[in-house]
C-alpha cells in the first residue's frame, strides 16, 4: 500500500493506493480524501500562496484522522504502508513545504522509503483510474503515447516512449489554458475558478459567433499561447462599453445570451488549439494513443472534440480520459504514478 500526499496548489489530497502483491499491475484507491480550499481564494480571484499554506495546515490533521479512521474500520496498521508518495513540484512554494514536510516526518517516523513525484506528470496517471481501481498496464504496448495536461497552472505536451523514458515537446508560453478559462471568466462576472461556469455557461451559447484568435495554431512546434484569446475578449466586451480602462465596470448587466455566445466561441477558441497541437504531435511521433489530464479536462467539451477529432485520424487512436472526480488534483493520481514510475 502506497500513501500519497497532494498539496502543490490549493487542494489538500491523501490516498491509499493498494495492489494484492509487489509484482501486480492492478491498483485499487482503498482511501482518497480532496479538501478543497477554493471558497477561501474565491474573494481574491486566484489562489494566494499564504492562505493556501495556512489551510493546507488546517485540512492536513483533519484529512489524517480520516485516514486513521478509515485503517481502523479496516483492521490495518500504519505499517501496512510500503512507501510515501507525495507531489514535490512545481507549485506554490508555501503550499509544497506542508506537503513535502508531512511526507518527510511521517516517513521518519513510520520509517519508510519517499517517493517525490512530479504533480504535472502524475496528472497523466488519473485516466488509470475507474471506479477506484485501474491497472497501471494498460499503457503497455500502446507507446509511444502523447500526453498532454490542461491545468490552472499549465499546458504542457509530452511524448512518453516508456513511462520513464519521455520528453516535454511543448508548453504554453504565456497563460495557461485553465488560466484562459479564469480570466476570461472574470471578466463575464463569474467568481474564481471560472472554468466550470464556461463550461456551464457555453451550453447556450453559439461556438461559431466570435472568431477569436487560435494563438500559435500554425506555429508548427508545439507551443501553447493563450493571451491573445484574453485579450481579444477584453477589447471585444470594452468596444460593447462593457469595461473601462481594463476592468469590467458592468459585468452583471451583460446580457446572458452575449455571455452565452463569448464563453462558446472563447471555450471552442481554447480546445481547437488544444486539439489541434495534441493530434498533429500524435501524428508526427506516431502515437497509438493520446492521454489528456488535469482540471479543464473536467470539461466535458474537450474530451467530445477529442473523441470526434481521433475519429478523423488516419489511423485508430485511443483517447484515455479521467474521470470528472480525478481530473482536477487529488493525492490518487500521484499514488498510481508513483506506482507506475
Ligand atoms: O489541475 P487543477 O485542479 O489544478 C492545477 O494544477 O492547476 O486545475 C484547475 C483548473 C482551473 O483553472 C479551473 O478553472 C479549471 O482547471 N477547470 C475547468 C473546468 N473545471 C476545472 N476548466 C474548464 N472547464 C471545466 N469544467
Ligand atoms: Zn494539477
Amino acid at each position: 500500500m502506497i500513501l500519497a500526499i497532494e498539496s502543490t496548489c490549493d487542494e489538500s489530497g491523501i490516498a491509499l493506493v493498494s495492489r494484492d502483491n509487489a509484482t501486480s499491475t492492478r491498483f485499487t484507491i482503498e482511501f482518497n480524501v480532496v479538501s478543497s480550499q477554493v471558497a477561501k481564494h474565491t474573494p481574491f480571484g486566484g489562489v494566494v500562496p499564504r492562505i493556501a499554506a495556512r489551510e493546507h495546515s488546517k485540512n492536513f490533521p483533519i484529512l489524517l484522522d480520516q485516514l486513521t479512521s478509515f485503517l481502523h474500520s479496516r483492521g490495518l496498521q500504519l505499517n501496512t504502508i510500503e512507501r510515501i508518495a507525495y507531489a514535490h513540484e512545481p507549485g506554490l512554494e508555501p503550499s509544497l513545504l506542508i506537503g513535502a514536510n508531512l511526507a518527510r516526518s511521517m516517513a521518519y517516523f513510520l520509517d519508510l522509503p519517499l517517493q517525490p513525484v512530479n504533480h504535472v506528470f502524475a496528472h497523466l496517471f488519473s485516466p488509470l483510474i475507474h471506479d477506484n481501481a485501474g491497472d497501471i498496464s494498460v499503457f503497455k504496448g500502446q507507446f509511444p503515447l502523447v500526453g498532454l495536461v490542461v491545468s490552472g497552472a499549465h499546458t504542457r505536451l509530452y511524448v512518453l516512449r516508456s513511462v520513464t523514458d519521455w520528453e516535454i515537446i511543448g508548453d504554453t508560453r504565456d497563460d495557461a489554458a485553465g488560466e484562459a478559462f479564469d480570466k476570461i471568466a472574470r471578466m463575464l462576472g463569474f467568481p474564481y475558478p471560472g472554468g466550470p461556469h464556461i463550461e456551464r455557461v457555453a451550453h447556450a451559447g453559439d461556438p461559431k459567433k466570435y472568431p477569436f484568435p487560435r494563438g500559435l495554431i500554425e506555429s508548427g512546434d508545439y507551443e501553447f499561447s493563450f493571451s491573445g484569446l484574453k485579450t481579444s475578449v477584453r477589447y471585444m466586451l470594452r468596444d460593447l462599453g462593457f469595461m473601462t480602462e481594463g476592468v469590467t465596470t458592468q459585468n452583471t448587466s451583460l446580457p446572458d445570451s452575449l455571455k452565452a455566445d463569448i464563453a462558446a466561441s472563447a471555450q471552442r477558441a481554447i480546445i481547437d488549439i488544444l486539439v489541434t497541437k495534441t493530434l498533429s504531435a500524435a501524428l508526427e511521433y506516431n502515437a497509438k494513443g493520446v492521454i489528456i489530464g488535469g482540471g479543464v479536462v473536467a470539461n466535458q467539451a474537450i474530451i467530445e472534440q477529442f473523441r470526434l477529432a481521433a475519429e478523423q485520424m488516419p489511423e485508430p487512436l485511443t483517447i484515455y480520459v479521467p474521470d470528472r472526480q480525478y481530473a482536477t488534483d487529488n493525492a490518487a493520481m500521484i499514488g498510481v504514478a508513483a506506482l507506475a514510475l
